[in-house]
């Protein structure tokens, strides 16, 4: 397949254009420094290292890699919040969270360095987006302890861009702000988007009468019909920016314009693998498993194969040097993306336990009204509640729940509140607790 020139050839990094033997090399040696650091100074990893017998030395090459143990999101449950940190607290610049499994978040932390790499990363993603130094981006990720705002904003500036803050919600003042300050990109979730793109159609805004040429999504799985229609209701090209919280926020990949072929993993910061999500085994380029990554260059919070639960494949090198990845097939666990929230079933369950006249059977029903999720949770009384409850107090249940859930976990749902024995047991006598009815991505 012969690929058109990227629109800012002239400024790529030379590694995104090295041999793969370049790219190669300077993983390994980084990758010996990232283990050691590691090893050195986080003393839980250290010890599962020990406990399996391996060192920072057994490391002579990319593929010995594999001898060392993974890290997993109950690791950092279970040091929450510092306790993974490789340097003292105050030599980091700043903190982000995400959602754990339970009423705890997971929290990962930068250093001024870490946040300068982050920063080039952005901005590589946009320049291989097609964006330019001196262009306007309008940054609709949410700020705060998500990784997408303030993330996507240092490396909007730091590509020479002009940042419009706008953060999430407030559909009309988003669009009122596109017409008015005509930036050339957005940077949002791809629902949102379509959101975004509805109110532009309400107020008889048509594509080509809007500024925007490009678009940078993620956050949530998203596939190749969303893409064909967020480009035709917004008039731009549509590029997939991949990331997680644990292993740095947005862009630890991203598409090329010319290509529009996977996001590109920037290989010199992050490397990773394809497991068998059951055996753990490493599995070829190529096939379908569970996505891992090791941080090469991170400072406060190394990651040494870190796994995402993301089901997807390696690709080989296209646009750049490095691999990409295909699209986000599914998850290893049971975590849901709602509006761009991660949600474990498990957190809606410690909410609805927070209430004594609840029982611990439930169900979460995903299904998409236009292009938003929504999501109801269906639970169960109590048998003595249920004689002793009348229809006010089961109101108050309700309105109790649904203000818990969006206070502690942050989505909107419509709680409904059945009788003891009402939902629907499998064979093994346990509710199936989650029923996804969304259109699938492909
Ligand atoms: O969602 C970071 C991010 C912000 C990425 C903005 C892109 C843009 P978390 O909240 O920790 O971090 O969620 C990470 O979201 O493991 C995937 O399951 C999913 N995800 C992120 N990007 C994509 C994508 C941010 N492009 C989790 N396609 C990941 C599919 C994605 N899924």
């Amino acid at each position: 397949m012969t690929i058109k020139q990227s629109p800012n050839a002239a400024n790529l990094d030379p590694i995104e254009k090295a041999s793969r033997d370049e790219v190669t090399a300077l993983q390994l040696d980084r990758l010996k420094w990232s283990i050691h650091h590691t090893y050195d100074n986080v003393a839980p990893y250290r010890e599962k290292c020990v406990a399996k017998g391996v060192h920072p030395d057994d490391l002579k090459s990319l593929s010995d890699l594999s001898k060392f143990p993974f890290m997993t999101k109950l690791d950092l449950r279970d040091h929450y919040p510092f306790g993974l940190f490789a340097v003292p607290r105050n030599k980091v610049a700043r903190l982000h969270a995400s959602s754990g499994t339970t009423g705890k978040s997971v929290v990962v932390g930068y250093t001024t360095n870490d946040l300068n790499n982050w920063a080039d990363l952005i901005a590589r993603s946009l320049r291989a987006a097609g964006v330019m130094a001196g262009e306007m981006v309008h940054n609709a990720y949410g700020y705060g302890m998500f990784t997408g705002g303030l993330g996507a904003h240092y490396g909007i500036e730091r590509a020479g861009c002009t940042v419009v803050p706008m953060s999430g919600g407030q559909t009309e003042k988003q669009v009122q702000q596109i017409m008015d300050f005509k930036p050339d990109a957005i940077m949002v979730t791809p629902s949102y988007s379509l959101v975004i793109a509805e109110e532009f159609e309400r107020q008889g805004i048509k594509p080509e009468d809007i500024s925007l040429k490009v678009g940078i999504f993620g956050a949530e799985p998203w596939g190749e019909g969303m893409r064909s229609e967020i480009e035709a209701k917004l008039g731009i090209d549509a590029i997939d920016i991949y990331g997680l919280t644990e292993v740095m926020g947005p862009g630890v990949a991203s598409e090329c314009i010319e290509s529009k072929d996977g996001p590109v993993i920037w290989e010199d910061h992050f490397y990773p693998e394809i497991i068998d999500p059951d055996t753990g085994e490493v599995l070829p380029d190529g096939s379908h498993g569970e996505l891992v990554f090791t941080s090469l260059t991170k400072e406060a919070f190394p990651v040494i194969r870190y796994r995402t639960r993301d089901l997807t494949r390696l690709l080989e090198p296209t646009s750049r040097s490095f691999r990409r990845i295909g699209k986000i097939t599914g998850r290893s666990d049971d975590m849901l993306i709602v509006r761009g929230v991660n949600v474990f079933p498990s957190q809606i369950e410690e909410q609805i336990l927070r209430d004594k006249r609840l029982a611990a059977i439930y169900q979460i029903h995903l299904s998409r009204d236009g292009h938003l999720d929504t999501v109801e949770v269906h639970c169960e009384l109590q048998r003595e509640a249920t004689d002793a409850v009348g229809v006010e107090e089961i109101q108050q249940i309700t309105k109790e729940l649904q203000h818990h859930i969006k206070t502690v976990i942050g989505i909107s749902t419509r709680v409904k509140v059945f009788p003891a024995n009402s939902l629907q047991r499998t064979e093994t006598g346990k509710a199936r607790r989650v029923m996804d009815n969304r259109p699938k991505q492909i």
